[in-house]
């Protein structure tokens, strides 16, 4: 299962204006097994191509695969489902009035029993360091904060593969290590993920395989 291809991209393209193609021909087969980095500079396209994979953007050309199945006929939930998205600045996408609900909103929407809600949102307050936070409002607390509650907000969905779009913004050393922690051990227990990042150091630490994009085209396919 583990060696299937997880994610698969046909012949990509994708323009947000006519004749200016954003994405440019991608042909891309991901594992689930294998960490995999998509790196490039400023306007690359990744935030792109990681909108192209989740639905949230149609491609002009060409075909997305999510295990085996063209996501044209799937709806954004099931592709939600499949995978954790992080959007790049996550913080707009919150909601709630306190960290906490903001954390368990999802498993509340789900109808879980509120003694396993509340379990599973301290134990991801504990391991991202946010417990101080649960009663602050979600759009008041700092840019690695906001970062960090986005990030446990995705996991306590229980995902099998995790798409983050540049995780490691607004984070110091110190938590960055936390995260790479939490992300290995997830990864030993089988949760596949993709990460888009301009963090080298990060990289280093975690993958097993990284793609370049440049101007929508990938130029440099490695695994390490
Ligand atoms: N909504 C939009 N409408 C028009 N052009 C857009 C839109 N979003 C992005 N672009 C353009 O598409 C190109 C790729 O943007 P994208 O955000 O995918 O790059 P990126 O590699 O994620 O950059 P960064 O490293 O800054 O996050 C850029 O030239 C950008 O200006
Ligand atoms: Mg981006």
């Amino acid at each position: 299962m583990n060696s299937l291809n997880f994610i698969e991209l046909r012949n990509l393209y994708f323009e947000y204006k006519e004749e200016n193609p954003i994405i440019n021909n991608i042909n891309l087969k991901i594992k689930k097994d294998e960490v995999t980095a998509i790196l490039g500079p400023n306007g690359s396209g990744k935030t792109t191509l990681g909108k192209l994979i989740m639905g949230i953007l149609r491609p002009t050309d060409g075909q997305v695969y999510i295990s085996n199945k063209d996501i044209l006929n799937m709806t954004l939930a099931q592709i939600g489902s499949k995978i954790g998205y992080l959007f790049q600045n996550p913080e707009k996408h919150f909601f709630s009035n306190t960290v906490e609900e903001e954390l368990g909103f999802v498993l509340r929407l789900k109808g879980l029993n509120e003694d396993y809600v509340e379990n599973q949102v301290e134990e991801l307050l504990k391991l991202f360091q946010l417990e101080y936070l649960k009663k602050s409002s979600p759009l008041l607390i700092s840019q690695g904060e906001k970062q960090r509650l986005a990030i446990a907000a995705i996991l306590i969905n229980d995902p099998e593969y995790l798409l983050l779009d540049e995780p490691t913004t607004g984070l110091d050393m110190e938590r960055k290590d936390i995260l790479i922690k939490v992300l290995k051990e997830l990864n030993k227990k089988g949760i596949g993920m993709t990460i888009i990042s301009h963090d080298h150091f990060f990289v280093e630490e975690l993958f097993h395989r990284v793609i370049n994009i440049h101007r929508g085209e990938i130029i440099y396919d490695q695994r390490i």
